[in-house]
């Protein structure tokens, strides 16, 4: 199967990663990949928000199948493009891939199907923003209504934080603060059968011990030790299903990835937010401990066949991602430095731990950072204080001037599991 990805970071580079790995796979292409991407599929220039340019390519290159992987492109409604062409094309139509460009039709979209989600108010004036503030009391959380790369979300003890949030958004929802552990679980569907993968736990905030403001994603690790194991099913029932269901119902099915970040509060589980598209880092650790076919699974999703595709089969092993970002991240990031240490990770360290690149580029033979979220660390292990030791090793090995990276991803969940076991 001929394949081309769309995007160029983390999640794209696990994705090929993966698909070079796959033998039904006989050619890989990334559009734009990035310099980690480059040594597993050949790479091509392309606007990924033009739908025709991605379409053309895709005919171009004789592609079996397009995976689309960031949210922009297809909530601009290259998905449609793509298909429309008559090539399976795995990720949401643009109106289904509302879900997670409108974080208010997320909610309209719960309200329909029953899904169990914080309440939430829809505000556009100050005193409307007041009112609701009010209504549910600090601590406040206040998101931005449309994209925002995962920095929409202001959750603070300020009332005034809260309030300057909201007038710098214009639109948006505010809502119950949930409590407890947050999940990631993914599930790929057609727009009729649901397959969930396995939870992942990201981590949020920029700095140790969920300490300053939220990113895209720090760090990642599965399985997740400490969770209910009826939790998969669980969400598969009453969360993930029953949106497929009601998105088909609209006339809008949506298929792809569809991603709940789930809270797990003390009332019972609650949907903090949905994404179309596989989250970043958590990708990475999911990805993996896949050992069925990649590329058999998104095609299958792509082509309405899900239901006749065998289950998915895991490894044991743990596995644990750590994000190495640049200087200043997530404020505007520090970039062109030189990334020194990879050639050696490759060396030494795999296959348990590997590097996945985000922003990097390659210039004069140098690999340059590039970006807010410079590269992640993935390692493999029996358990995740295995994988995090692999993991941090390599990470230790990497050098990159002004560099950050939390030093506590999959810390507390390798200690209590190591302490029952
Ligand atoms: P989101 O972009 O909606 O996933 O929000 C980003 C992060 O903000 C989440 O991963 C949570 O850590 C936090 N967050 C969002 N909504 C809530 C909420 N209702 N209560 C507590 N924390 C939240
Ligand atoms: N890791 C969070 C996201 O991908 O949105």
């Amino acid at each position: 199967m001929k394949v081309l990805v769309i995007g160029g970071g983390a999640r794209e580079h696990a994705l090929c990663r993966s698909l070079s790995l796959d033998p039904s796979v006989t050619a890989l292409h990334c559009a734009p990949g990035n310099a980690g991407i480059a040594e597993v599929a050949e790479l091509h220039q392309v606007d990924v928000l033009d739908g025709a340019a991605v379409t053309a390519l895709a005919q171009r290159l004789d592609a079996e199948l397009v995976v689309v992987g960031p949210e922009a492109p297809l909530v601009g409604g290259v998905a449609d493009a793509v298909r429309a062409a008559g090539i399976p094309c795995f990720g949401p139509s643009r109106e289904a891939a509302e879900l997670e460009g409108s974080k208010a039709f997320a909610k309209e979209v719960m309200a329909a199907a029953g899904v169990p989600t914080a309440r939430s108010y829809v505000c556009t004036t100050p005193e409307e923003v007041d009112e609701a503030l009010d209504a549910f009391g600090a601590p406040y959380v206040v998101k931005d209504d449309g994209l925002a790369a995962g920095k929409g979300v202001v959750v603070t003890g300020d009332l005034a934080a809260a309030r300057e949030h909201a007038r710098a958004c214009g639109r948006v929802v505010i809502e119950e603060y949930l409590d407890g552990p947050e999940v990631s679980l993914f599930a790929v569907t057609d727009g009729t059968t649901v397959v969930p993968l396995q939870p992942a736990q990201d981590f949020k905030r920029a700095l140790d011990g969920d300490a300053g403001p939220n990113t895209g994603g720090m760090g990642a690790y599965s399985p997740l030790p400490w969770a209910d194991p009826k939790l998969v099913d669980e969400v598969t029932q009453t969360v993930l299903k029953p949106t497929v269901d009601e998105m088909a119902r609209r006339g809008t099915p949506f298929s792809g990835l569809l991603y709940a970040g789930l809270a797990i509060t003390s009332r019972g589980v609650r949907v903090i937010e949905f994404n179309a598209r596989f989250g970043d880092p958590e990708t990475q650790v999911v990805l993996a401990r896949l050992r069925t076919p990649l590329s058999a699974v998104l095609h299958a999703a792509a082509s309405s066949t899900l239901a006749d595709l065998d289950p998915l089969r895991w490894s044991d092993d743990a596995a644990v991602t750590v994000v190495v970002a640049a200087e200043n991240y997530p404020g505007k990031p520090r970039t062109g430095d030189p990334i020194d240490g990879l050639a050696e990770v490759a060396a030494e360290a795999a296959p348990h731990a590997y590097v996945l690149h985000a922003g990097t580029r390659r210039e004069d033979g140098a690999v340059l950072s590039a970006g807010g979220r410079v590269l992640s660390v993935t390692a493999t292990g029996a358990d995740l204080v295995e994988a995090r030791e692999r993991a941090y090793s390599a990470v230790g090995r990497i050098r990159l001037d002004g560099s950050q990276h939390r030093t506590d991803i999959a810390a507390t969940a390798a200690e209590a599991a190591a302490g029952r076991s």
